[in-house]
């Protein structure tokens, strides 16, 4: 299977590089930069969507799906940078929102004049018997997910901003332009999709409220036509080229619906999102709320995805961080002590595992959190609601500030620190979003002496290089373990301290005396002949057989 031993590198177009001064990434800025995306070494770059938009969810919220927004660059920017990555051997994967249009894509404008053809596209409804809302149903950023369409006295359901209206599609025209769109960007040469929250797509036949208690979501999430929706797409679309990459972002999902998802029998996406495990530091569940993180959490939800998905045939992508998250560093490692060691072993743990890893830009010179004082910041949507949904609630000023810190996509989001000039590097204008840090974290630092970019190398090597990172079974080691994850590979063992305790742990027998294959100490470990010691977030795999 071709995405087995590929390695992905996830770039936000808005903070990558700007070319123009204008304070926002573009597609000139990136073409400039893709020696350095090079000499990383990962097989395809995902692409935020970079198509016209308003921007109120940074281009999740779709306007055509087959222009480039002028924020960003042109068509001929688009094939310059697809050559550019290209001669380097690295393919190309686009996001495909296709949950949802924005309030602005020609659809929906000419559903709201009247046009029943486009308002059969969206999923628009009387208000309720109460005269209410129709349903019970919340957006994702907070609120209802209905908003009035139009004057006409209906509502259209929008899962997230009421500027991203649902498509309908029970709808087979909705269908079959989405296979159309797929079909335009293979042709321009794009060989991977990444689809958005692709499990939202079939809601309940009735629109129905949850019953009392239950969480709405369930009327929503993997409904009963997303399977075969997906094969109707693949047939339709990227499953005719067979060198395609396809990953589903799955929202709240379940491994058994992973499964379905990516079972290469079922002829649906090659790989799955999952977020249980960046969910291990929510309590009960709640985003927008503080809980210690427990190591070993992580590791048993790791663990058991792995697991279920090795047992049920699936294919799991791997990732700690993307442009939704926090950075891994800041909530998963140590970003001030032990920043290089914790970095590199969180890098070490994901990129072993059985699946796909994808490395979120900024990963691999180990940036964090940004370090900002006040609300107006931050430049999400989601966080912006969230904060004042938490001071409505009752918090203070600075409770409210230090969960949304915590939590808010913008962590991630933060312009790429190529050097410690005000602009990062990144552009000569104001940052749209502010670095904080780029005084003592930067590429070019990392370049010169640092150890996380090179250990990126190492492990995109390593994949191509053995057999059993790509195709290896896997079996966790220990679980029971106070500090350490460690699990096999067949012929590969890997043990991660996930804490800043110093620590050891005993070696599968196999392993007595087996050789290191990456370590991510600098001096060569003891690795013992029965245990194998680990100072804090040290990262050991070894390998049986070699010398
Ligand atoms: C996905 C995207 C996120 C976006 C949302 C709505 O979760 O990753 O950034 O806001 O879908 O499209």
């Amino acid at each position: 299977m071709s995405f087995r031993n590929k390695v992905i590198y996830q770039i936000y177009p808005r903070s990558f590089q700007d070319s123009d001064g204008d304070g926002v990434g573009d597609l000139r800025g990136i073409i400039d930069r893709v020696p350095y995306i090079a000499e990383l070494g990962p097989d395809m770059v995902w692409f935020n969507p970079f198509f016209v938009s308003p921007q109120r969810d940074n281009g999740y919220d779709v306007a055509d799906y087959r222009a480039i927004d002028p924020t960003m660059g042109t068509m001929a920017d688009l094939d310059e940078l697809i050559a550019a990555l290209a001669a380097h051997d690295i393919g190309v994967m686009f996001d495909m929102v296709f949950n949802h249009t924005s309030t602005e894509h020609e659809w929906f404008r000419r559903a709201l004049t009247g046009e029943q053809r486009y308002r059969d596209y969206y999923i628009i409804r009387p208000p309720g018997p109460d005269g209410g809302l129709p349903n019970n149903w919340e957006s994702k950023f907070g609120g209802p997910a209905w908003s009035p369409f139009g004057d006409t006295g209906d509502y259209y359901l929008h899962l997230f901003d009421p500027t991203q209206a649902d498509v309908d599609w029970r709808n087979p025209a909705v269908r079959r332009e989405m296979a159309d769109i797929v079909n335009f960007w293979l042709d321009h040469g794009v060989t991977g999709f990444r689809f958005d929250v692709i499990n939202l797509i079939s809601k309940d036949a009735d629109l129905a409220s949850s019953p009392a208690g239950v969480d709405p979501r369930v009327m929503y999430t993997d409904g009963e036509h997303v399977d075969e929706w997906l094969r109707e797409l693949h047939d339709a679309s990227f499953g005719t080229v067979p060198a395609t990459v396809t990953v589903g972002e799955m929202s709240s999902t379940s491994i058994d619906r992973c499964v379905s998802y990516s079972r290469p029998g079922n002829r649906e996406l090659d790989m799955v999102f999952n977020f249980h495990h960046l969910k291990v530091d929510y309590p009960e569940g709640q985003k927008w709320a503080l809980a210690p993180y427990e190591p070993m959490a992580l590791a048993r939800t790791l663990d058991e995805w792995a697991t279920g998905m090795q047992d049920g045939g699936g294919w799991n992508a791997l990732f700690l961080g993307n442009h939704d998250q926090p950075r891994a560093l800041d909530r998963f490692g140590d970003a001030h002590t032990y920043r290089v060691e914790s970095a590199t072993m969180l890098a070490t743990m994901i990129h072993l595992l059985r699946g796909t890893p994808f490395i979120y830009m900024g990963e691999e010179i180990g940036m964090t959190d940004p370090e900002y004082a006040v609300i107006d910041s931050y430049m999400d949507v989601e966080a912006r609601n969230a904060y004042s949904l938490l001071v409505d609630a009752g918090a203070t000023d600075d409770e409210a500030f230090a969960v949304v810190a915590a939590r808010t996509r913008d962590n991630a989001r933060t312009p790429m620190q190529w050097d410690d000039s005000p602009g990062a590097g990144f552009t000569t204008g104001t940052p749209w979003l502010a670095p904080t840090n780029q005084e003592h974290i930067n590429v070019r630092d990392e370049l010169a002496h640092g150890r996380i970019f090179r250990h990126y190398q190492e492990l995109i090597r390593l994949r191509r290089e053995v057999p059993d990172i790509a195709d290896g079974s896997y079996a966790p080691w220990r679980l029971d373990h106070e500090h350490v994850y460690a699990y096999l590979r067949d012929s590969v063992f890997v043990a991660c301290n996930l804490t800043q305790e110093p620590t050891s742990i005993e070696l599968p027998e196999q392993f007595h005396g087996a050789s290191p294959l990456i370590n991510n100490y600098p001096d060569d470990s003891d690795t013992g002949q029965s245990e194998l010691h680990l100072a804090p977030y040290q990262a050991v795999a070894l390998v049986k057989g070699e010398s």
